[in-house]
Order: structure tokens, then C-alpha cells, then sequence
């Protein structure tokens, strides 16, 4: 496959050598760009007698005009090692003033970064904040090594073994388009039930999950139709997004999109219950008490469970108790393949938060526990069980 490795100014440049020769091994091209830093610890020429190609290293070179552009176009998969804190900020904050940062804001595909700095740059908190940044947009870090430092000091910020980061070059590849042909139908957000013309009955669910889930099907190759309750969220470029605001038109959404998709997720926090005849004027304030009977909503995810047929069912349960246990029920009573189960009302994770953490049940019995980390992560964490749901459905026919 073709590749861009690029290249920061710290003092890992030399390691980022080895990690070229075994980009080649495995059989890759490697486009090599250098910012001007990076040409300070190690001599282009290194790079472009083991990649066999010139390196990039000058926005404003001659002979060829939005080289950053083509290039960014014409390779699968960017990584950065060592990916020094200030390339970090870079990226991070959309700062584009060399080769390397432009060519990072015009390329689409995944992006692997390798930092490697001295341990209290590392550590710091503008450093913590441009990573987690990086991380919820779905770039892969592979964290660097603790140990001795070139400065002197201990501690985390030595680069990743070049084996390692090669590694998840690999796994960032194999994964990049792996959702390329599946029409997945995700649902996201609270919905609204109404009791007059200005009141309604919600739920806490900010639609980040789904939302999340949206962006990294998309990111990965499918075609996303994106049923969303009301959200305050910047749809995720290239979603099909269909608004609805009841249970009762999410339902119909739903079914209505049904038919080209592969994979349903069922990520929205719909309400349970509604008012089945909403008055058509303000409910006044006359009596003392005022008692509102409520009717179930459609339970789109049993619905789905019944009519799914060779389509994946990944719902979601949130619980604040018996997690496990309420997950594996739903999962049987409502014919899923898979259910995310988070606790909610745990501090941080859950609604409204941009972090979750989560245990994913399977049909086949097993379950595997996702540590908090942000949505964007959980969300490749669950596109990644898909071949296991697959296999499963089939074995089970
Ligand atoms: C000897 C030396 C070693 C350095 N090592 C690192 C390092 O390992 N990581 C890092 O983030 N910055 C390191 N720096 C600082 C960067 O070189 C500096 O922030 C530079 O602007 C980075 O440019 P670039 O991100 O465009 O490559 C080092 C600087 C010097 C002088």
C-alpha cells in the first residue's frame, strides 16, 4: 500500500529510519516528508536512499505546485514518528505552515501518530489536552515507551519501538476500509415526546455516541443513514441524516430506510413511554395536582429484532445497575447480535459526556469490557466486532 511517513524534529528521527526500512519490508511505499526540524538531526538523503523515492520537505518547492494536496491524495494511510509535541499542537489546533502540517489538514484517511518528546513536555497539560484532542478524531496513537531519556530524565516519552508503531500501521490499514459495501443505519440523540404544543418529555442523551458511531462507519467505508433525535451536533460529513424528534417518527424513519442497509445500530436514547393524545393548546395551570397517563412508545429495537433478518443488531443498554445480566436479557428478548452496555450516572462517562466506557455483550456469550476513552475510540472498538457478529449470525443458521 502507499503510504506517508512523516517526520518531526526530535531526537527519535534516527528510529523513525528503521521504522522506514520496515515499512519496505512489509512491503509498502513510503513517501517520506520531513518538516525543517527533522532535517536538523537526520539528512533527507537517509530517507530517500531507503525509500527510493525524494523527500518532501519544502511547501513552496518549484517543481511541483499543491504537491500537498496529490500526495495527500494519492496515499492510504499517514503516520507521524517521532510526532514531536509541537506537530502535535499543530494538528490538533489546524495550524498548516509546512509540508507536513498542510498535507495533514488535505488528507482523509487514517492517521497513525508516534510521539516521543522529553517527560514533563509529555506530561504537560497542553500536550495531554492537543492528544486527547487527536484521539477523538480518531487517530491512532501509539504511546510512547517509558524509560531513560535523551535529556537525561525517566519517565514516559521515549519513541515506540519502531516494530510497535510498524504494528499499528498495519492494524490502522487493515482496518481503514473495512466497512467499505455495509449501508449502516445508526440511530442517535433522546427523542421528544410532546404534552401540549411547547412541552415534552426527554432524556439526557446528547446523540455524542451515535454521532461518534456516524463519523467512524464513515471513516471506515460505509455509507451512514444517520436517524437523529433533536442534538446541538454538527452532523458528521457525508451521513444521509434524517431529523425526527418522536419515538413514534424514529420508528417510522427507521423501517423506511431499512431496506439497503447491512448493519443497524440502535444508539438513541428513545423515550419508553409518551402521551398517545397530545392536546392541541397550552395545558393551563388551574388544577393542584396533574397526573399525565403515558403510553408506551413502538419498542423499535424488539421490531427490529423480529424483521432484521440477515442484517447485524447492535443495541444499546444503559443501566445504573445489574449491567451485565439486564444486557444479556435484552440481547435474547430483543434478538440482537451485540449490546453496548454502559452504567450511567457513573461520573463521566455516559450521557451527555464526550468519554464512555462500556461492556459490549456478544450473542456468542462472550463479553469484552471497553475502558473509558473517548466516543470517537469506543465507536471503532464496536465496528471492529463485526466480522465476530458476522461469523456468529452465519455458524448460528
Ligand atoms: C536537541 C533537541 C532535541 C529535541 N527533541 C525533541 C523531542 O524529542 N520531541 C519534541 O517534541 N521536540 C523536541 N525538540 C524540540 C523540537 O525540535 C522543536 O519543538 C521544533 O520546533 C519541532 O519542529 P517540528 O515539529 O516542525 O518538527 C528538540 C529540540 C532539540 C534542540
Amino acid at each position: 500500500m502507499k503510504l506517508i511517513l512523516g517526520i518531526g524534529g526530535g531526537i527519535a528521527a534516527y528510529k523513525s529510519a528503521e521504522l522506514a526500512r520496515i515499512l519496505m519490508q512489509n512491503g509498502h511505499e513510503v513517501q517520506a516528508v520531513m518538516t525543517s526540524a527533522a532535517q536538523k538531526f537526520v539528512q533527507p538523503l537517509t530517507f530517500a536512499a531507503l525509500t527510493g523515492r525524494r523527500v518532501l520537505t519544502d511547501l513552496f518547492a518549484l517543481e511541483a505546485a499543491i504537491e500537498h494536496i496529490s500526495v495527500a491524495q494519492e496515499n492510504q494511510l499517514l503516520a507521524i514518528a517521532p510526532a514531536t509535541a509541537d506537530l502535535l499542537a499543530k494538528f490538533a489546533h489546524g495550524l498548516a505552515d509546512d509540508f507536513l502540517t498542510t498535507l495533514y489538514l488535505a488528507f482523509t484517511g487514517p492517521v497513525v501518530l508516534a510521539p516521543a518528546m522529553n517527560v514533563n513536555m509529555w506530561q504537560h497539560p497542553a500536550t495531554q489536552s492537543n492528544l486527547a484532542a487527536l484521539r477523538a478524531r480518531g487517530h491512532c496513537i501509539v504511546a510512547p515507551e517509558s524509560g531513560y531519556l535523551a535529556c537525561g530524565m525517566t519517565g514516559p516519552g521515549r519513541l515506540a519501538d519502531p516494530q510497535a508503531i510498524a504494528q499499528a500501521i498495519e492494524q490502522a490499514l487493515s482496518t481503514s476500509r473495512d466497512l467499505e459495501g455495509e449501508t449502516i443505519l445508526i440511530t442517535a440523540g433522546p427523542t421528544q415526546e410532546p404534552l401540549d404544543p411547547v412541552r415534552f418529555i426527554s432524556n439526557r442523551s446528547s446523540g455524542k455516541m451515535g454521532y461518534a458511531l456516524a463519523e467512524a462507519a464513515i471513516a471506515r467505508g460505509a455509507r451512514v443513514i444517520l436517524v437523529s433525535g433533536p442534538v446541538h451536533l454538527e452532523p458528521p460529513r457525508g451521513a444521509d441524516l434524517i431529523p425526527v424528534r418522536t419515538a413514534t417518527e424514529m420508528r417510522d424513519k427507521v423501517f423506511e430506510s431499512l431496506g439497503p442497509t447491512t448493519i443497524v445500530v440502535k444508539a438513541a436514547a428513545v423515550a419508553d413511554f409518551h402521551l398517545s393524545r397530545v392536546p392541541d393548546q397550552k395545558v393551563k395551570k388551574t388544577a393542584a395536582r396533574l397526573s399525565l397517563e403515558l403510553d408506551p412508545t413502538p419498542d423499535i429495537l424488539a421490531e427490529l429484532g423480529r424483521k432484521k433478518g440477515d442484517r447485524l443488531l447492535i443495541g444499546f443498554a444503559a443501566e445504573t445497575q445489574n449491567l451485565q445480566a439486564e444486557a444479556r436479557r435484552k440481547l435474547e428478548s430483543k434478538n440482537c447480535d451485540m449490546i453496548v452496555a454502559n452504567l450511567v450516572g457513573t461520573a463521566g462517562s455516559g450521557f451527555d459526556s464526550d468519554q464512555n466506557e462500556a461492556i459490549l455483550v456478544l450473542r456468542s456469550g462472550d463479553s469484552i469490557s471497553l475502558p473509558r476513552a473517548p466516543k470517537r475510540e469506543i465507536a471503532d472498538r464496536i465496528f471492529d466486532q463485526i466480522p465476530k457478529l458476522r461469523l456468529a449470525l452465519q455458524t448460528a443458521k
